[in-house]
């Protein structure tokens, strides 16, 4: 390295700041560095023309390349939408019997109607679907509506006891409240919330539960069966099975009785596709308890 003949050092100029009788020289900056830093302002003015930068009160200024993220995602989004049409369109015209036995098909709408029950029907029916508290486990094969491709279907498009489906069909049905409208005496309640129980574990008070037996046969077969074994015209729970959509406990079963209950569920066929109605429905009668077409 040549080095330059150097200035005698008390003939530097200092900025005169001393500190510790240490001073500071007033040498010229680098040119390196001072040529870095003029590059960085061109390179700053340049983008801010080329790209979306200047904060405007909506938005911000576009920059002359055009260019945006969103207008990025979308074209991404676009060429996947265009890659499915085909698949989609397949899936819209398939038979609903038949979907599961096109393999291609059937995978399609495994993939596309698990993202869509994860993104709409999670925060109900629970992210693996086993339900919660009035709202129903979809793995298992009990079904309050039915359980075949049609009828699950059916209850995803147009929803059960809303008042939002255009076409008016959402599943309804409404069990009398029978303690608080006093459509039963106290006693009578009691009786039939025991002869409940005994169906499918132990009553609170067996003594009840013959009487309990007669009241049920009077008031709730003509719904839920005279086995109990329930009604899907009705969405009338079967109540000789051991599962419960609003809980087991005498207590809870006093307060279905006493009060009724109204599980509400919206209708997709304004928020969702038909095609994505279709996939999710394949979905969730593929999760285990789907059952075959009726004859
Ligand atoms: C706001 C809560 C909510 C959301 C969101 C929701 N559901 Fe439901 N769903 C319910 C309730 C409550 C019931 C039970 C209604 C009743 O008591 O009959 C139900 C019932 C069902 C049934 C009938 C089950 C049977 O046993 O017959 C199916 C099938 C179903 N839902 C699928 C879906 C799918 C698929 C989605 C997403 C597209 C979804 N649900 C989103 C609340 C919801
Ligand atoms: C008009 C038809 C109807 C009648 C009559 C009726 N129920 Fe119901 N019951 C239903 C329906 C529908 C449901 C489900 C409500 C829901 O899903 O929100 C239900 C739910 C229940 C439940 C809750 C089941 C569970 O899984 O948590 C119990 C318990 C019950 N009924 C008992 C009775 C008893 C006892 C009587 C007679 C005193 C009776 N019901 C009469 C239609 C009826």
């Amino acid at each position: 390295m040549s080095k330059k003949p150097t200035t005698p050092e008390k003939d530097i100029p200092t900025t005169g700041h001393t500190w510790d009788g240490i001073q500071e020289y007033d040498n010229p900056m680098p040119r390196w560095w001072l040529w870095t830093f003029y590059a960085t302002i061109v390179w700053g003015i340049g983008y801010t023309i080329a790209y979306p930068a200047w904060p405007l009160v909506k938005g911000a200024t576009e920059g002359i390349l055009g260019y945006s993220t969103r207008a990025e995602v979308q074209a991404e989004i676009d060429s996947f939408d265009a890659a499915n049409e085909g698949m989609r369109q397949r899936l819209v015209e398939a038979d609903l019997n038949q979907i599961s036995t096109d393999p291609e098909l059937a995978s399609f709408a495994q993939n596309a109607g698990g993202a869509v029950f994860r993104t709409w029907c999670a925060q109900c029916h629970g992210s693996g679907a086993a339900g919660a508290k009035g709202y129903p486990n979809l793995l298992d094969d009990d079904w309050l509506w039915g359980g075949d491709m049609e009828a699950i279907h059916f209850t995803v498009t147009h929803g059960i006891r809303n008042e939002d489906d255009p076409d008016g069909e959402a599943r309804y049905s409404e069990m009398p409240r029978f303690g608080t409208d006093e459509l039963l005496e106290t006693e009578e309640i009691e009786q039939v919330v025991n002869y409940v129980m005994s169906l499918s574990g132990a009553p609170q008070d067996a003594s009840k539960v013959e009487a309990g037996k007669v009241v049920f046969e009077d008031n709730c077969a003509a719904c839920h069966g005279e086995a109990a074994e329930g009604d899907r015209e009705q969405g009338a729970p079967n109540l000789s099975d051991a599962i419960w959509l609003y809980g087991s406990s005498y207590a809870d079963v006093m307060d279905s009785v006493s009060n009724a209950r109204f599980g509400v569920m919206p209708n997709w066929n304004t928020r969702l596709s038909e095609a994505e109605i279709r996939a999710v429905a394949a979905y969730v009668h593929g999760l285990g308890g789907g059952e075959a077409a009726a004859e």
